[in-house]
């Protein structure tokens, strides 16, 4: 069961997450926040579920979680901002969550677009979706799923070599309500204070295959070469045989 209160305590932003739709079940906190937006549900409202049936991931993918283990939550924007600045939003939100866990210790880095690694596993996905109108995103759902306190047995099966838990790598178990509460006040100070550069910049230092030779799938697509760095729209640039490509989405595979 969520805390509430623990987690309005801790929280300090003013407008992220200081509205939250609490579900003890959902099958998809971004299905949800749809809805919800559909409803007019205000700007910044956080939606978070403890026990997440058939989340969703980026590219069609499941993404799988253990109740009250893991936090598995969406947040609702509507930025006005043009299209071209979606890949950002992402970017963004995974400094946020990397921003909170170097703060507890924990040495988190980041792959593109928007994985969140612990010593080379995976431990948190970002799935952003939005609606343009005109000119414009008019509305944002930006869905997290980072597992918290699952042990090995915990996590799916298929993926043991390759996910983890905060739990796993630091040995300790964490509050649900003060680790979404913290990175929800990152995200708002990331999003309010922080340049486009400076973000960049931030993204490429904590990246955890910059400069690195990478397998990379894009469009049905399977790509050997070296990512050098982001573009200032957020997009990867990848060097293959000497030349350097532009990607807007895709996924490294090794
Ligand atoms: C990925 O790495 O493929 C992205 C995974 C995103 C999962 C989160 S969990 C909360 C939100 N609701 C969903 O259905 N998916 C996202």
């Amino acid at each position: 069961m969520f805390d509430l209160t623990l987690y309005k305590n801790t929280l300090s932003t003013n407008l992220i997450g200081q509205s939250i739709q609490y579900y003890p079940e959902l099958n998809s906190t971004n299905t949800k926040a749809w809805e919800l937006i559909s409803k007019n549900s205000p700007n910044g409202t956080v939606v978070i579920t403890d026990n997440q049936l058939k989340g969703r991931g980026r590219q069609a993918n499941k993404w799988m979680s253990t109740p009250n283990k893991s936090l598995t939550y969406s947040i609702i924007l509507y930025p006005k901002v043009q299209p071209n600045k979606m890949n950002l939003y992402s970017l963004i939100a995974g400094l946020a969550i990397t921003d909170y866990l170097i703060e507890i210790d924990i040495q988190a880095k980041l792959k593109w677009p928007n994985d969140i690694l612990i010593n080379g596993k995976k431990a948190s996905g970002i799935l952003c979706e939005s609606k343009i109108s005109g000119s414009v995103i008019k509305s944002m759902v930006i869905g997290i799923g980072l597992n918290v306190n699952e042990k090995t047995t915990e996590l799916p099966e298929e993926l043991c070599d390759k996910a983890t838990s905060l739990m796993l790598e630091s040995g300790k178990q964490y509050q649900l309500e003060i680790i979404l509460a913290n990175i929800l006040n990152h995200l708002e100070n990331r999003i309010k204070n922080k340049e486009t550069n400076s973000q960049l910049l931030d993204w490429e230092k904590r990246c955890a295959h910059l400069n690195q030779k990478v397998t990379f799938h894009s469009s049905g697509q399977k790509i050997n070469g070296i990512f050098t760095r982001l573009t200032p729209k957020g997009q990867a640039r990848i060097n293959i045989d000497g030349k350097e490509i532009i990607f807007d989405s895709g996924e490294i595979v090794e």
